[in-house]
């Protein structure tokens, strides 16, 4: 385990290491940041985003909450996908869950989590749209992954839900949305081949947010 004293002395050493080969490596990163991608994950402390993507600072915007949950009325959430999607333009936008989740365990047990309540109703709903499927897989790990698996797609949804990706997307081509699933037990990234095109489609049934007459200025 690293000591409080060790960060900073690693610290150094990193600063080290990224001016070895490039100087000015502070000073650029310092100018301005356009990442292509914004990360919605785990806060779990073993699914690292940049370090499992191989990903350099300043080419990630990331979000990390307990199973990577989005919802609807989380500011935290709104703002991130507003700013990465409107003011950076992000090209990609992903929500990565991983296998052994603490969060999706938790919201399988049937029994009261205090404040963690409303949180774990957003993967609650995920099970009761997908019960069916759920209820089928007789072992329990195996449906405990699976609904790791589902909460992604789900999330990936609400994303998808949003004014600002639909606005975006329509305006611009970008971004898309993708699923990732991470398994801690191999260190391998799984890329769920979320058809983003068909989900939109189905979702603009309902969810449609392209339409922005109302605020038009005309003070209807
Ligand atoms: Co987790």
């Amino acid at each position: 385990m690293v000591s409080y004293e060790q960060i900073f002395e690693n610290n150094r050493k990193w600063i080290a290491e990224k001016t070895a080969n490039e100087k000015d490596f502070f000073e650029k990163l310092a100018k301005d940041q356009t990442p292509e991608y914004l990360y919605i994950g785990c806060s779990d402390s073993r699914v690292t985003a940049e370090d499992l993507m191989g990903a350099a600072p300043g080419e990630v915007f990331i979000h990390r909450n307990v199973a990577n949950v989005v919802a609807s009325t989380d500011l935290n959430i709104a703002s991130v996908i507003n700013y990465a999607v409107r003011h950076l333009k992000v090209k990609r936008v992903v929500v990565c869950g991983h296998y052994g989740c603490g969060g999706v365990k938790a919201a399988m047990q049937p029994r009261d989590l205090g404040i963690l309540n409303p949180w774990l109703r957003n993967i609650r709903d995920v099970y009761r749209l997908h019960k069916d499927e759920l209820n089928a897989i007789k072992d329990e790990e195996a449906r405990y992954d699976r609904l790791v698996e589902l909460n992604v797609q789900e999330q990936c949804v609400n994303v998808i839900k949003t004014a600002v990706v639909q606005q975006r997307y329509v305006a611009e081509g970008f971004p898309t949305v993708h699923g990732w699933v991470f398994d801690m037990r191999t260190g391998l990234l799984k890329d769920l081949n979320l058809d983003f095109r068909k989900v939109l489609t189905e979702i603009q049934e309902i969810y449609n947010l392209t339409n922005t007459d109302w605020f038009d200025g005309s003070g209807r």
